[in-house]
C-alpha cells in the first residue's frame, strides 16, 4: 500500500505534528521519581526516528496516589527542560499524561488512597472517600501539574480518564456510589473530569494542547454510549484539543495491552465507535505494528492519529526504516508482553523480549552502533533466538561470523512453540532474525552438527555457545526432586516437543498436563489439546496456573477464557505426579500423604519439567578460547533471556585492539 495519509501533518491545539504516528503514554520506570538520563535517551532515540508525538507515562499529580514519576516538586521543570533540550533537534512534540489511580493503588506513603467511594478497587483496596475539600485539592493538583508541564516546555497534557483509574471510577456507575453532585446520573459522574479540564484550561495558555484518554470497560460498567456523551459534554465546552480512546481495565488488562491472541486494531470495535462522535483529532491504538495498518485506519476515517507503543519499543527505528523503504528490516513486536508491561510490573522497569537495549544504558538504535576497528573471527553454535541474535549483533559490529546449526532450519525451540494456538507470532522474531543474519553476511551452515574439534578447526578468536536445552525426561519435579514418578518411560508420556511436533493424537479423549515450570508452555499445551477436543486435567505444584512473571504478561486470563469456551478442563494446583499407568495418571497433593492420591483418566500425559542445558561445548572449550555461554544453554528460560544474552555476548566481543592472548570467558548474566 502506498503510504500517504500517515505522513501528513496535523495540528492538535497549538501543537503541530509532523506526521500521524504517536506513542501513547507508557510507564517506563525510568523516571522514578524524576526524569533520568536513561529516560531521556529512551525518548530521544524514538524522536530521532521520526515519531511525531510522545505522551509521557501516567504520573501522579498528588501524593494521595502512587506512581513513581511525580508531577510536582522542584525537580520536575528542570527534568522536563533537559528532556526537551535533548529532543530539540527532532520534530517530536511531547505531552504529559496526568494521572490519579483512585482505589487502584495505595497512596505514596502506604496509607489508603483518595477515592470516589468505598467500593474496593481491583486489588481489593478500600480507599478514603473524598469530600469537597479533597476534590478541590485534587482538581487544583491536576491543573498545577499541567502548568508545570507548560513551564517545562512541553507541548500539552492528557488527562487519564481510562483503564479504571480515578476519573474512570467517577464515570463508572459501579464504583461511583456517591449521592452528592458528583454521583448519580452521568452528568454528575462526569463532573469531576469537567472540573479538572476547566481548571487546566484556566491555568495554561491557549496554544498548549489538552486532551483526555477515555475507554470503555465491562467490569466498571463504563459503556461506549456513556463515553460518547462524555465526549460531547467536554467538547461542548471546548475543553479538549484531542481525544485518545482506549479499552479495558485491571479486570481485563489484556484489553489494555493486547497479547499475541489479539489482532491488529483489536480495540477498534469499541474505540472507533466512541471516537466517532468527536470533532477534535482522534487518537486510536491497539497492536498496530506497521505504518500500513495505521494508514488504513486513517484512510477508513476511524482515526486521525495512531499510537504504536510496543511496536516502537521493539524497534525505535520503525518509522525511519519504513520511510526509507526498508520495512522488512523493522524488528517486530511479538505482543508477548513479557519485557514491556511484564518487566514494568515485575521489576519496575520496562524492557523488551526482542530488543535487549530497552531499559539499558546502551545505544537504543542499531544505527548508532560503531563498527569495530579490528574484526574478529567468531563462531556461533546454535541457531535459536540466542544464537541468531548473537550472530546478528556480532556481524553488525563488523566481525566475521560463522553460525552452525545442527538442524536443517534456524529458529530453535521457537519453530515448535509457534505451532501452538495463539503463539504463532512468536515465530515473527526468529523469522526477522534469520533475515537479518543473512543480510549482515553471517556464514550460516545448516544441518551441521559441530563438536569441539570442528570448532577448533575454524580457528575462531571467540566462540558463542547457544546450543539450547532439551526436555530432561528424567521425571525430576520441583517439589520432592528425589522422587521419580513410576512409569514415566511409558510411550504415552510426552513432552511439549513431542506434542507440538504433531504427535499422533488419534482416538485420544483425555490428557493430563503436569507442569513444574509455570511458563506459558503449559497453557499452550492445554490449548493445543483442547483444540483437538481432548478433556484436560492440569496439574501443577503452584497456587496459580502460571508463575507471576507470566501473570504479569496479561496473557493467561484470556487463555483460561478460551479454555472454558473450548471444552472441559480441571485444574489441580499444589499437586505432583507420582505414577503413570496405561490410561491413568496418579497424582498427589504436595501437602498431603499417599492416602490422598487420585487416579485420573489419561490417554496421554504431558510432562513439563525444567529442561537440561546443552552446555558441554562450553566446558570443553573454555580453557582454550574465549567462550560465551548464552540462552537456554546457559540456563533454560525463555526467549527474552535468550535474545538478551545473545545481544550482550555480541556486544562483549572485543574489536578495539588487535587480538591478544588475554581472553574473557564467561556465561552471560543479565
Ligand atoms: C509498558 C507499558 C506501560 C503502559 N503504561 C500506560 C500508561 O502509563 N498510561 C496509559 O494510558 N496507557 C499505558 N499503557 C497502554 C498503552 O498506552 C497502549 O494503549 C497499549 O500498549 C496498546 O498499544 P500498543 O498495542 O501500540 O502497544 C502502557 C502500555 C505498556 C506496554
Ligand atoms: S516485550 Fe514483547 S510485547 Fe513488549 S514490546 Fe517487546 S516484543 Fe512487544
Amino acid at each position: 500500500m502506498a503510504l500517504g495519509k500517515i505522513f501528513e501533518p496535523i495540528s492538535i491545539g497549538g501543537a503541530r505534528l509532523a506526521n500521524r504516528i504517536v506513542r501513547a503514554a507508557h510507564g517506563t520506570g525510568m523516571a522514578s521519581p524524576h526524569i533520568t538520563d536513561l529516560f531521556i535517551e529512551y525518548h530521544r532515540a524514538r524522536a530521532a526516528a521520526g515519531c511525531a508525538l510522545s505522551i509521557i507515562e501516567a504520573s501522579r499529580v498528588h501524593p494521595s496516589t502512587a506512581l513513581d514519576f511525580q508531577l510536582y516538586g522542584d525537580q520536575l521543570v528542570p527534568g522536563y527542560q533537559r528532556l526537551m533540550a535533548a529532543i530539540r533537534p527532532y520534530d517530536m512534540r511531547v505531552f504529559q499524561q496526568l494521572w490519579h489511580g483512585g482505589n487502584t493503588y495505595f497512596a505514596l506513603d502506604g496509607s489508603p488512597p483518595w477515592t470516589v467511594s468505598d467500593v474496593p478497587g481491583p486489588l481489593g483496596i478500600v480507599g478514603r472517600t473524598m469530600g469537597n475539600a479533597e476534590l478541590k485539592e485534587l482538581v487544583n493538583a491536576f491543573a498545577s501539574s499541567a502548568a508545570l508541564a507548560e513551564e517545562g516546555g512541553l507541548d500539552g497534557v492528557e488527562v487519564h480518564g481510562a483503564h479504571g483509574y480515578l476519573i474512570h471510577q467517577f464515570i463508572s456507575p459501579f464504583y461511583n456510589t456517591r449521592d452528592d453532585e458528583y454521583g448519580g446520573p452521568l452528568e454528575n459522574r462526569a463532573r469531576f473530569l469537567l472540573e479538572v479540564l476547566r481548571a487546566i484550561r484556566e491555568r495554561v495558555g491557549p496554544s498548549f494542547a489538552v486532551g483526555v484518554r477515555l475507554g470503555a470497560s465491562r467490569s466498571s460498567g463504563v459503556t461506549e454510549s456513556m463515553l460518547k456523551r462524555v465526549i460531547q459534554m467536554v467538547e461542548g465546552e471546548q475543553l479538549i484539543d484531542y481525544v485518545n480512546v482506549t479499552l479495558g481495565d485491571y479486570f481485563r488488562q489484556d484489553e489494555i495491552v493486547g497479547g499475541m491472541h489479539n489482532p491488529a486494531g483489536y480495540q477498534l470495535h469499541s474505540s472507533a465507535d466512541v471516537a466517532s462522535v468527536s470533532t477534535v483529532p482522534r487518537l486510536l491504538t491497539g497492536r498496530f505494528r506497521t505504518l500500513e495498518e495505521a494508514e488504513q485506519i486513517i484512510k477508513d476515517g476511524q482515526a486521525d492519529v495512531v499510537s504504536m507503543v510496543r511496536a516502537m519499543i521493539a524497534d525505535p527505528d520503525l518509522i525511519r526504516k519504513t520511510r526509507e523503504g526498508r520495512v522488512e528490516e523493522v524488528r517486530p513486536c511479538i505482543a508477548c508482553n513479557q519485557g514491556c508491561i511484564g518487566g514494568l510490573l515485575r521489576s519496575g522497569k520496562v524492557g523488551c523480549a526482542v530488543n535487549a537495549t530497552v531499559g539499558r544504558d546502551i545505544e537504543q538504535s542499531d544505527r548508532e552502533i560503531e563498527l569495530v576497528a579490528f574484526p574478529r573471527r567468531v563462531v556461533v553454535v546454535g541457531g535459536g533466538p540466542a544464537g541468531l541474535e548473537a550472530a546478528r549483533i556480532t556481524a553488525l559490529r563488523g566481525h566475521h561470523v560463522t553460525l552452525f546449526e545442527a538442524l536443517p532450519h534456524l529458529g530453535g525451540t521457537v519453530t515448535l512453540a509457534r505451532r501452538a494456538p495463539a503463539l504463532h507470532t512468536l515465530g515473527d522474531i526468529t523469522h526477522w532474525l534469520e533475515q537479518e543474519v543473512f543480510r549482515h553476511g553471517v556464514d550460516v551452515r545448516l544441518s551441521t552438527y559441530v563438536d569441539a574439534a570442528d570448532i577448533r578447526a575454524e580457528c575462531p578468536h571467540e566462540v558463542i555457545i547457544a546450543t539450547g536445552s532439551i526436555p530432561r525426561a528424567d521425571g525430576v519435579q520441583v517439589p520432592f526432586p528425589g522422587e521419580r514418578p513410576e512409569g514415566i518411560d511409558l510411550p504415552h508420556v510426552l513432552t511439549t516437543h513431542d506434542l507440538f511436533s504433531n504427535v499422533d493424537l488419534e482416538g485420544v479423549s483425555t490428557a493430563v498436563v503436569v507442569d513444574m515450570v509455570g511458563h506459558y508452555e503449559a497453557l499452550a499445551a492445554i490449548e493445543f489439546l483442547m483444540t483437538r477436543r481432548i478433556k484436560v486435567t492440569f496439574v501443577n505444584y503452584m497456587h496459580n496456573m502460571v508463575r507471576p512473571h507470566i501473570r504479569s504478561t496479561w496473557r493467561d486470563d484470556p487463555a483460561v477464557e478460551r479454555f472454558y469456551r473450548k471444552g472441559e478442563i480441571e485444574f489441580l494446583p499444589q499437586h505432583r505426579l507420582v505414577e503413570v499407568r496405561p490410561g491413568i495418571a496418579v497424582v498427589q497433593p504436595t501437602e498431603a500423604d499417599a492416602s490422598h492420591r487420585r487416579c485420573i483418566g489419561a490417554d496421554r500425559v504431558v510432562l513439563i519439567t525444567q529442561n537440561k542445558p546443552l552446555d558441554g561445548l562450553y566446558y570443553e572449550l573454555r580453557d582454550e578460547l574465549p567462550v560465551h555461554l548464552v540462552g537456554d544453554a546457559n540456563s533454560p528460560r525463555d526467549v527474552q533471556f535468550a535474545i538478551t544474552e545473545g545481544y550482550l555476548a555480541g556486544r562483549r566481543i572485543r574489536g578495539d585492539k588487535p587480538v591478544s592472548a588475554q581472553f574473557q570467558t564467561a556465561p552471560i548474566g543479565r
